[in-house]
């Protein structure tokens, strides 16, 4: 499919309307780091869709009236956040030929704590996504459920790439791979019939290691690819991981899976740290967790392991294979003194 393939149409009637929408977060296993020119992503990538952590969303539209955008996070107005997705809008036009004939008031509150470091731009933009299908049902006509769902995708990867994995539950592909049907321009569920079921019931409890904003934002980041010596090397890997991720996958290799997922978390910190300027994003207590884990992981052989976003927090990953009291124990005794204020979000992945 091409980008054409998503252009709206130019005939429409539009009226005051407010919809809502919730959308949750999402955790990559393969990462996505590094983009091209109209959020096109250097490589593939992979994710988890979490079940707690969402943005929920509720958009009021004010028909012919003078395009403007006014955002609404947890009551308190966000002018920052309005100015962005004025841009965002101006920049989807061809997609939703209406969008730019009416005035907007978006209100918009995350389940997960604001300063949490958990990415809300995924789940805030899958959510505004939705929410524009709903309003383009209405003035467009109605398309097939699939197809909605796919240009949600395509809309939301253009507000924030991780954000089209979030549309799918289970574990959703973004990115031209081996696996079927996948594109640079959208997300698809990766097939579930070809999951082992181990994978099917997993915890992600997020360890709040240093709450506050992050020190590098995701578009500097993918930037810093730009320049960075090894981005081809690694953009060639994050793609050749997807063979074994798939064989694993489906076999329910547990000990192959959790290598690939904590080599895939490190090289992206290994990237920002070999970027210029450099960064090092994780703290103190970021190490610290990870040694234990592995410590745990080496005395006792049970699959607790780890991945990273692009800050401190450690998203600490165990399946419900009856190993999972004994993991919860050994968190709460000896991970969490190590997050600020005992912070900890519960979650599970979404099938
Ligand atoms: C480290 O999707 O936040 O979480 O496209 O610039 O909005 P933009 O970036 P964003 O980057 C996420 C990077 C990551 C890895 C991942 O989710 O794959």
């Amino acid at each position: 499919m091409t980008a054409q393939e998503f252009l709206g149409k130019e005939e429409f009637t539009i009226q005051n309307q407010t919809v809502s929408e919730s959308c949750p977060s999402n955790i990559a296993l393969i990462k996505y780091w590094g983009k091209y020119e109209n959020q096109i992503p250097a490589n593939p990538s992979i994710s988890f869709t979490l079940n707690h952590c969402k943005t929920n969303t509720t958009v009021e539209f004010f028909a012919d009236e003078v395009f403007s955008v006014q955002t609404f996070l947890a009551g308190k107005e966000e002018v920052k956040f309005a100015e962005k997705i004025e841009k965002y809008f101006r920049n989807i036009e061809q997609y939703l030929p209406w969008i730019l004939k009416g005035k907007y008031v978006i209100k918009t509150e995350n389940t997960f704590p604001h300063s949490s470091g958990i990415a809300s731009s995924a789940s805030g933009f899958g959510a505004i996504a939705k929410c524009l299908m709903k309003l383009d049902e209405t003035f467009s006509g109605k398309t097939s459920e699939e197809e909605s769902l796919r240009k949600a995708s395509f809309l939301a990867r253009l507000g924030s790439g991780s954000a089209c994995r979030s549309l799918y539950n289970g574990l959703v592909v973004w990115g031209e791979s081996q696996v079927r049907g996948s594109s640079d321009l959208f997300a698809v569920q990766y097939p579930n019939d070809e999951i082992h079921n181990v994978f099917k019931n997993f915890n992600d409890w997020v360890l709040l290691i240093h709450e506050g904003q992050k020190s590098v934002s995701s578009t500097v980041g993918h930037g810093l690819m730009n320049t960075n010596p090894y981005a081809d090397r690694r953009f060639q890997e994050a793609r050749e991981n997807f063979g074994p991720m798939k064989d694993i996958l489906a076999t329910g290799d547990m000990q192959r899976f959790i290598k690939l997922v904590e080599h895939e978390a490190l090289t992206l910190h290994a990237m920002m740290m070999m970027s210029d300027p450099a960064f090092i994003l994780m703290k103190t207590g970021t190490m610290e967790v990870i040694n234990k884990i592995w410590d745990f992981r080496r005395e006792t052989g049970l699959p607790l392991f780890f991945t990273l976003d692009a800050g401190a927090n450690v998203h600490v990953l165990f399946p419900n294979d009856g190993s999972e009291e004994k993991i919860k124990s050994f968190i709460e005794a000896e991970l969490l003194q190590h997050t600020q204020n005992n912070g900890v979000v519960k979650d599970v992945m979404k099938f």
